[in-house]
């Protein structure tokens, strides 16, 4: 693909977007899916289970917005590589594999844990999304396990050193590659 100066409009979009996402996923994990329903707890007037079910929407979401990514990736301009150490260009593209890894990884275990342990997946009370695995208890707990125990801590790990690379070339090196990703085109010609 030709290359450009910084990424197009709609990558920076579903960039932002899916790291909004992913923060308001964690949010909503440990506030509204932490509500009690005996004792009736609500948070902005919903119960735990519609927080499951706005939780399991936004991860449709994301999955849509990423596999959208990914052919506009491979199908759109390009950014021109910034000039940087071989260990730092390296290190960068292995995390933009992982970081991929988990934006895929982490929707479908929650997909496969739900439909897999028998529940349906419904987006935003609109329509049903196709229930495609059977019943299977032992899938569903070993998606149930990726989806509690490995994702977040991947999470934790590899967007900690995407965000502290993204920092380091602002801070440290004084490079263009946070404003590439930056919407603000206008503030630097
Ligand atoms: C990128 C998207 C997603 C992220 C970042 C995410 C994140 C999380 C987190 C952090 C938890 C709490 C884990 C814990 O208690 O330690 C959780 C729980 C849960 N997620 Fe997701 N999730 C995503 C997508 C989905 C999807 C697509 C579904 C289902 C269709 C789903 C269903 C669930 C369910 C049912 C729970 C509760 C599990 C339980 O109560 O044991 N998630 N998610
Ligand atoms: C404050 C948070 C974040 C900052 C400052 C940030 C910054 C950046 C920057 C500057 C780039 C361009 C790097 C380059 O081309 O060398 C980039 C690319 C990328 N970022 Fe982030 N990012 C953040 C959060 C996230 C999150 C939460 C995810 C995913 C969960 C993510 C996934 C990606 C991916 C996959 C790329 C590669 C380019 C692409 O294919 O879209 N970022 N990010």
């Amino acid at each position: 693909m030709v290359s450009t100066s910084r990424y197009n409009g709609l990558s920076i979009f579903i960039h932002w977007a899916v790291a909004l996402l992913f923060l308001t996923q964690f949010v909503i994990a440990e506030t509204g899916m932490e509500l009690n329903v005996k004792a009736g707890e609500l948070m902005l007037g919903f119960g735990k289970y519609d927080w499951y079910g706005v939780h399991k929407s936004i991860g449709v979401s994301i999955f849509v917005l990423v596999a959208l990514r990914m052919i506009w990736r491979f199908t759109s301009r390009q950014p021109k590589p910034i000039p940087m150490p071989k260990w730092d260009l390296y290190l960068s593209r292995f995390n933009f594999i992982l970081l991929y890894i988990i934006m895929v990884g982490f929707p479908l275990s929650g997909y496969i844990m739900s439909v897999a342990g028998g529940h349906g997946v419904k987006w935003f009370w609109l329509f049903d999304v196709p229930n495609l695995i059977a019943k299977n208890q032992a899938l569903a707990g070993q998606a149930h396990f990726m989806h509690e125990e490995i994702f977040p801590i991947a999470v934790y790990v590899v967007v900690g050193l995407h965000v502290t690379g993204a920092l380091y070339h602002f801070v440290v090196r004084k490079d263009n590659v946070l404003w590439q990703m930056l919407p603000l085109s206008f503030l630097k010609k």
